[in-house]
């Protein structure tokens, strides 16, 4: 079976052509990174005129490599949910229109499934069921994974994301953006016992949440104090720099390693997949190895290339296929996180 993919979450035009023993024909992503940069974060509208002017020649480019022809698929997959209303859209739209004008099934993916599927294709072998953390620029999520296409929401941000906290201190130290590889950079060479961050719910080991708005509140008062006004990035020594991104990104993994582990704990499952922008940082991917390895838990990471957005986790889309879940054109996009 020969499946297009078609992702446009957020900021990234991306499509893949996937047979259904997961192997990968042809992959595009095109990412539009520089035009958000000068605004430290995605401008919904920007990503989704980008998405406009890229998507069909993505879809080209994509069954170009793969040398499949329209009518060789067997379907056409979409993820409608969760991302941008706008960006959403664009990729719902021309797969629609893919399915209307050759009659091919239509199948819906769920953005943060797909992350988590990424985990999937890497191992080349089924990981259900598992604690699935998806940790990206919109999303810090847990769920229990029972199924491929059975995710259950078990906890997650009460306020920004974890890559969009990466953003916004990056922003702050004056780092570029997307900031969670800058930060990462800079917190090589710094000491991340200088600054004690907070570590959201830390202490009520039972709640499955994270929060990371504070913990940026506390970087921000850490370069200027409350009412003080902020320095201009140069004005900032590299130590300090340094120092700030080290114990920030420190703050970041402890949280999200300590909640992961907590779900693992309290849903009595022995697997956890991680997946997501976020999980290409590697502070995080060292500290979860170890904290598994101590726990006999089963870990699965995506790997580098799929953990930011791409159509290759698309291939979660054989999973309804098999189950028969197929779409009406009448689909719509969902752009908010629908919890149960
Ligand atoms: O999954 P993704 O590509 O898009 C969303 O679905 O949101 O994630 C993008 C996020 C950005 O916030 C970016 O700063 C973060 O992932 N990110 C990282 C790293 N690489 C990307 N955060 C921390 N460390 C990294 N190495
Ligand atoms: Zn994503």
């Amino acid at each position: 079976m020969l499946l297009l993919t078609i992702e446009t979450t957020c900021d990234e035009t991306a499509a893949a052509v996937l047979r259904d023993d997961m192997s990968v024909m042809g992959a595009v992503v095109a990412s539009q990174e520089e035009l958000h940069e000068r605004f430290s974060g995605v401008v919904p509208e920007i990503a989704a005129r980008a998405h406009l002017e890229r998507i069909i020649p993505v879809i080209d480019e994509t069954l170009r490599r793969a040398g499949v022809k329209l009518d060789e698929l067997d379907a056409v997959a979409v993820a409608n949910t969760p991302g941008l209303a706008g960006s959403l859209l664009v990729g719902l739209v021309a797969a629609k229109t893919l399915c209307l004008a050759t009659g091919k099934p239509l199948v819906a993916v769920n953005h943060l499934h797909g992350h988590i599927y990424a985990c999937r294709m890497a191992a080349g072998r089924q990981i259900f069921p598992c604690v699935g953390l998806i940790v990206s620029g919109g999303h810090s999520n847990l769920y229990r994974c029972d199924s491929p296409v059975d995710f259950h929401y078990l906890g997650g941000t009460i306020d920004d994301a974890a890559g969009e906290a990466f953003d916004k201190v990056a922003a702050m130290l004056g780092l570029g953006y997307p900031g969670g590889p800058a930060i990462a950079k800079a917190a090589l060479k710094g000491d991340a016992a200088a600054f004690r961050f907070p570590r959201s719910f830390i202490h009520e080991p039972s709640r499955l949440a994270f929060s990371f708005s504070g913990l940026k509140t506390a970087v921000r008062y850490a370069i200027a104090g409350p009412g003080k006004p902020r320095p201009e990035a140069g004005e900032l020594s590299q130590q300090l720099v340094a120092d700030l991104a080290a114990s920030f990104q420190a703050a970041v993994v402890d949280s999200l390693v300590d909640k992961a582990f907590r779900a693992v704990e309290s849903t009595g499952l022995r697997t956890l997949c991680v997946g997501g922008g976020v999980a290409a940082n590697q502070l995080l991917r060292s500290r979860l190895a170890e904290e598994a390895d101590a726990r006999d838990v089963e870990l699965h990471i995506a790997p580098l290339d799929l953990c930011t957005d791409n159509a290759v986790m698309g291939a979660v889309a054989f999973e309804r296929l098999k189950a028969g879940l197929v779409e009406n054109l009448d689909l719509d996009a969902q752009p908010g996180l629908v919890r149960a």
